[in-house]
């Protein structure tokens, strides 16, 4: 059976006092929720006290971006090491934000992948295609040529470590990457083909192995829409923005995760 992972990403958007207080809250709320792997990415400066407070809990701590280097003159940057000291499990990297705002390409985010699983974090590698890519008819292209980049070098057994997020990034309710007004869940049937067609991919290139990557769907998840998007079977779990600010709202999202693995 496929792992189901829901994940929560703060993005920039939680101080460390309200980041410790939405903390405690979650670990309290989804406590039950044993059948899916959840983990919470919250600001840099926020993760060592979150750190403590999932520890021994059924939350994992992830970070939201990382060095390619262990250590050394890079200043603004932040090491794995220091993730993993401060008890991050995951890591998300190539998150469109990144991609689109700050410019990082496919071939910087594959040297962050290959030294995050070298450094022992799980990778959440999040591809997507923007609205234009999809109206001219290169979205498959787009997301495959994204997954052979990032993913280079990177072994069939490497492979277990990984999570795919698929986030077209005209459903990311991001004003950095979309026009307000233009932002939308990528309806089910959209959300089906492409999550098909990346299953397809995985278990041509890394076999059994591929067929049990996880691969999560991104881009307005909220509870009232979660449930048609969860029930899909190559969807294997939600990477949650602005509705898991809210714990109250996130752990609703868990729950109906929780009621309909496959
Ligand atoms: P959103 O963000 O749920 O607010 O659209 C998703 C993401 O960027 O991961």
């Amino acid at each position: 059976m496929i792992k189901f992972v829901i994940g929560g990403n703060w993005k920039m958007k939680k101080g460390i006092a309200e980041s410790i207080q939405s903390a405690k809250k979650l670990v309290e709320i989804v406590k039950d929720y044993k059948n899916v792997e959840i983990f919470i990415s919250p600001s840099y400066t926020s993760l060592v006290d979150l750190g403590k407070i999932f520890n021994g809990t059924n939350v994992k701590l992830a970070a939201q971006n990382m060095s390619q280097f262990d250590s050394g003159a890079y200043t603004g940057e932040i090491s794995p090491i220091w993730l993993l000291e401060a008890g991050c499990k995951y890591v998300i990297l190539g998150h469109s934000e990144r991609r689109r705002i700050y410019n990082e390409s496919s071939e910087l985010i594959n040297l962050k992948v290959i030294k995050a699983l070298e450094k022992g974090l799980k990778v959440v590698l999040c591809i997507g295609e923007t609205a234009k890519e999809r109206i001219n008819g290169s979205k498959e292209k787009i997301n495959e040529d994204q997954l052979k980049i990032s993913l280079k070098e990177i072994s069939t057994n490497q492979m277990k470590d990984i999570i795919i997020a698929y986030e077209p990034v005209w459903a990311i309710n991001s004003r950095g990457l979309n026009p307000v007004g233009e932002i939308r869940p990528a309806t089910p049937q959209e959300a089906e083909e492409m999550h098909v067609f990346l299953r397809d991919w995985l278990t041509e290139n890394y076999g059994e192995i591929g067929k049990n990557i996880p691969i999560q769907y991104g881009g307005s998840v909220k509870p009232l829409n979660c449930e048609e998007l969860f029930k899909i079977k190559d969807i294997n779990g939600g990477l949650v923005g602005g509705a898991s600010l809210n714990p109250l709202n996130f752990s609703e999202i868990i729950g109906v995760a929780s009621k309909i693995i496959k």
